[in-house]
This record gives C-alpha cells, sequence and structure tokens, in this order.
C-alpha cells in the first residue's frame, strides 16, 4: 500500500515539537506492515539546505504561485518537498516571523501544501500515485477539501496532534482557495462564518485520529475541544486514539552519542556521569536531591506557568530543577528569577538545544511535566526509555503511558512514575514531595526507574493500529 503523509514538520528535517517527532519515526514504523509512506514537506530554508541534490519531480501552480515537487531521500525519510520560494523562503520559523509573530499569509502557505498534496493523489507526479492521503494537524486540514472536491478518489485519514491550533481565517480568502462553493457549508470548511482548516479536515476525512485514547475523550467536552467538541462528538465513531510510540534508535540511552556514559537498565549507575555533567551545564549543587528536569514549550498549555509560581516550594520540598526550554518571554523572565533566587538548586536553559535534551534524559533523576492538557506527550515516553522518571499531571496521553506510584503500584512492582491530578501549585508541589520521597528509597526508585526503561514505547502496537485503519478504509 502507498501513502503519502503530509506535515508542515519532520524530524530530522524541521521540528518545532512532538509532531515532527511523530511524522518522522512514521514511515519506518509502517515498513513492515507492508506500507510505503512518502511525506510532503514544505521547502523550508532549513529543509532545502539539506536537500541540495533533489530531483524536480514535478512542476505545479499552486494556488497562484509558481512552485516545483521535488523528490528526495534524506534524513531515512523518502520525501517531496514543496518548493516555492514566494511562500517558503523566508528567515524566521515555519509559522513566526524570528519576533514570534504568525507569518499574516501562513493560510496561504499550507493551503498550497494541501492543494498540491491533492495534485499528487491525482497523479502529478509520475511512478506515485498514493492509495490513500495522510493529513497532520490544521496545516494539512485541507487535504481531505482537496482530494474531495478536486475529484481524488483516494480516502484521508486526518490526525490530530493538538485541537488548540485549528487554522481559523477570515471567510474572504475562502475565494482563493480554488474551492467551490459547495466545499464552504457547515458539512465542509466553514467554521462560524470563518474558514477552519482543522475542522473542515476533520469534517471531510475518512477517519480522525488522535494520538492517545484519553486524548480522544477529553476532545468530547468544551474545556478540551475548544470548539471543535461537537464536531468531534457528531464523527464520534470514526474518531480513534492511537498513542504515539517513539523513535527507539534515535533514544536509546545505550548508544547515545549525546551522553558522556552510555547505559541500559542492568548499569543504572553509570547514569552518575551523565548527572553529573547535567549539574555542570545547569551550575547544580553536588547532593542528593533528585535533579527535576524540564524539557518543554513554555506555554500555558504545558502549565509552565504554575511551575514558575512554585519554584520556592519545589526547593523548600527538597528538590532541584534544571529546565531547557523556550516560548513566552514573560515566562522566561519569571524562571530566570526563580534560578536567582536558589543558586545551585535551580538552573534555566532558554533556547532549543537536541543534544542538551538528550543530556537531561539521561542525566536528570525525573522529567516534571505539568500539562493542563497534552494530547500525547513525548517526553514522558523519552523519560521512561532512560530511566528519568515521569512526574506528569493526569492528562491525554500522560494518563495513558505512566503507571502512578501510589501504594498498589509500588506493591505490586508496577510503578513507572508519578501523576497528580489538577494542575494547581498544591498538587504540582505534592507530587514533588512525593518524588522527593520515593528517591530516597533507592531500591524502590530503582524498580520504577526499571520498569519504565521495560516498558513498551515503541512503535509497533501503533504502527499496527494505523495499518489497520487505513486497510479499513481501502
Ligand atoms: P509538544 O509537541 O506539544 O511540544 P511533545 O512532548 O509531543 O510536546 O514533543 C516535544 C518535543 O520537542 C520533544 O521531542 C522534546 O524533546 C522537544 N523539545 C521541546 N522543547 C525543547 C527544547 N527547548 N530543546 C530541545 N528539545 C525540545
Ligand atoms: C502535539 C501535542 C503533543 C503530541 C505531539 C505529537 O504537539 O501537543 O502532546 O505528543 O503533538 O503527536
Amino acid at each position: 500500500m502507498k501513502l503519502l503523509s503530509v506535515s508542515s514538520e519532520a524530524f530530522p528535517l524541521i521540528k518545532t515539537g512532538g509532531l515532527a517527532d511523530v511524522v518522522g519515526a512514521l514511515p519506518a514504523a509502517l515498513a513492515p506492515e507492508g506500507i510505503e509512506m512518502r511525506t510532503l514537506l514544505p521547502g523550508y530554508p532549513a529543509v532545502m539546505e539539506r536537500i541540495k541534490g533533489a530531483k524536480v519531480a514535478a512542476r505545479v501552480s499552486a494556488l497562484g504561485v509558481e512552485a516545483r515537487v521535488l523528490a528526495v531521500t534524506e534524513g531515512g525519510l523518502d520525501l517531496f518537498v514543496l518548493d516555492a520560494p514566494a511562500l517558503y523562503d523566508r528567515p524566521g520559523g515555519p509559522y513566526t516571523d524570528a519576533t514570534g509573530t504568525d507569518w499574516p499569509d501562513n493560510w496561504h502557505r499550507f493551503a498550497a501544501l494541501s492543494f498540491v498534496a491533492g495534485e499528487i493523489a491525482k497523479g502529478l507526479v509520475p511512478g506515485f500515485v498514493p492509495d490513500l492521503v495522510h493529513a497532520h494537524d490544521w496545516q494539512a486540514g485541507l487535504v481531505p477539501a482537496y482530494l474531495r472536491f478536486g475529484g481524488a478518489h483516494q480516502p484521508s485519514v486526518m490526525t490530530i496532534h493538538n485541537i488548540a491550533f485549528q487554522g481559523q481565517f477570515r471567510a474572504d480568502i475562502f475565494s482563493q482557495l480554488g474551492l467551490p462553493d459547495a466545499a464552504h457549508g457547515i458539512d465542509g470548511i466553514e467554521y462560524y462564518g470563518d474558514v477552519g482548516f482543522l475542522k473542515g479536515g476533520m469534517q471531510l476525512a475518512d477517519a480522525i485520529t488522535t494520538v492517545s485514547p484519553t486524548y480522544a475523550q477529553e476532545i468530547l467536552h468544551p474545556e478540551f475541544g475548544m470548539g471543535l467538541e461537537g464536531v468531534v462528538a457528531a464523527k464520534r465513531d470514526r474518531v480513534i486514539g492511537i498513542v504515539n510510540g517513539i523513535d527507539t534508535t534515535e533514544w536509546n540511552p545505550a548508544q547515545d552519542p549525546h551522553l558522556p556514559a552510555k547505559y541500559g537498565p542492568r548499569r543504572l549507575p553509570k547514569r552518575s556521569a551523565n548527572r553529573a555533567a547535567v549539574q555542570d551545564a545547569f551550575g547544580l549543587d553536588d547532593g542528593p536531591e533528585p535533579i527535576l528536569c524540564v524539557i518543554s514549550r513554555l506555554t500555558w498549555q504545558k502549565g509552565m506557568d504554575v511551575l514558575a509560581d512554585s519554584l520556592d516550594d519545589l526547593v523548600r520540598a527538597g528538590a532541584k530543577l534544571a529546565l531547557l526550554g523556550s516560548g513566552d518571554r514573560g515566562l522566561e523572565g519569571a524562571l530566570h528569577a526563580g534560578a536567582a533566587r536558589h543558586p545551585g538548586k535551580i538552573g534555566v536553559k532558554i533556547g532549543y538545544s537536541e543534544p542538551m535534551s538528550h543530556l537531561l534524559q539521561g542525566g536528570a533523576d525525573a522529567i516534571l511535566i505539568p500539562s493542563r492538557f497534552e494530547p500525547c506527550g513525548l517526553t514522558q515516553l523519552y523519560g521512561l526509555r532512560y530511566g528519568c522518571v515521569p512526574v506528569v499531571a493526569r492528562t491525554g496521553g500522560l494518563n495513558d503511558t505512566v503507571v502512578d506510584a501510589n501504594m498498589a503500584g509500588v506493591r505490586a512492582g508496577v510503578a513507572t512514575g508519578v501523576q497528580f491530578t489538577g494542575v494547581t501549585r498544591t498538587a504540582l508541589i505534592g507530587a514533588v514531595e512525593r518524588t522527593v520521597a520515593l528517591h530516597a528509597q533507592p531500591d524502590i526508585w530503582q524498580r520504577i526507574q526499571v520498569n519504565g526503561m521495560r516498558a513498551d514505547v515503541g512503535w509497533e502496537q501503533s504502527a499496527r493500529e494505523y495499518a489497520a485503519l487505513y486497510r479499513s478504509l481501502m
């Protein structure tokens, strides 16, 4: 079976978050299922830089913009790259300029991507006609519309990685999308009078998936559905939650080039060299208190405001913190201030660093994830694999992937982390206190680490679920 996957990010070419990790890992995960997956990506400068030898597979006029579809294998992925300089050749990130402001023509940039996916489905690229198209998040949300209204016959799957980002634009862009008026109805891409990319994708796709079973339930409710709960409810029998896996080659503590000491579940004491490297890098004291790390976008979703308010209590509870993150400028200031108040106990690095994220997973004692909502979350999965015990809010994929070290979990020998309910300072500090208490009992702590390291966090099971879904739609 041939599949086209359409996304605005894919590791290792371009990444701002977990979407890239998932889209980058899916093709290899699906290959054993007999699925050949190609990924269509925008030709951002960072992507173009890496694919210099790419061949021109087709030329296309993409919603008024002259573009080329380049074909190349790079970073282990079979790619189609949409080379459209007028849309993508600019400094800044995939979605924003260097100041963090959304590009005003984002609707055009991602509608064009989806349009070209539709053209590929109709045979634009000789030799590759997909049997099904898999669209990720709002940036690929118009794919089902271009398939349906463009006369392609293939079914589509729409995956919601985060329903908080919906791609909603003013109604007047509709006339420039090249879609018939029939597409602008309540059962199409119309959304409260505007145009909704994700809403349209959900409405028109043959199946909707999201990235954990708990999140699939949560988005039926307004608090999590963020306005789209009605669409989720109406499509309820077509919405399934398939939990993300991780790339266990890229994330393998026994062979990780970013770790001073490699280790596995039977050589846990070797982690102490990595722990020392974390202390050095973050200016933390030597001492027995557990080092909690955070690797995160600094946003409200991730509960980083609550964390910033809890720093004094966290230190008082007997923990240390090493934080790597970027995002909200106000939060950065509050975190730096906390580090200044607690030298040796709190270290903060603002920025994005793949190597540092590996070092933290391989050296910190625990990873703190106080998300208000979390469709799946990947850093807790990396934490499990690395013996960096996840301390997580009980929501979305965090609920589905971590077994709480409550009394029953510890006695049964199955606990893999700590969960807490509600993202408040009290709940967060309660979890930190429990973590400190567990860490002070080495036998129990090591059991939790080893359980996590042995947990199945790979793609196999989820790849089977995707493959079964694709087959059911053929
Ligand atoms: P989300 O996609 O909502 O940000 P996930 O947990 O699914 O959350 O994925 C986040 C990904 O981004 C992980 O691979 C994580 O390691 C990475 N990441 C987040 N912040 C940073 C950072 N500052 N430096 C390096 N990697 C980061
Ligand atoms: C989104 C979600 C995150 C999920 C990732 C990959 O960024 O916020 O929870 O892990 O997508 O599916």
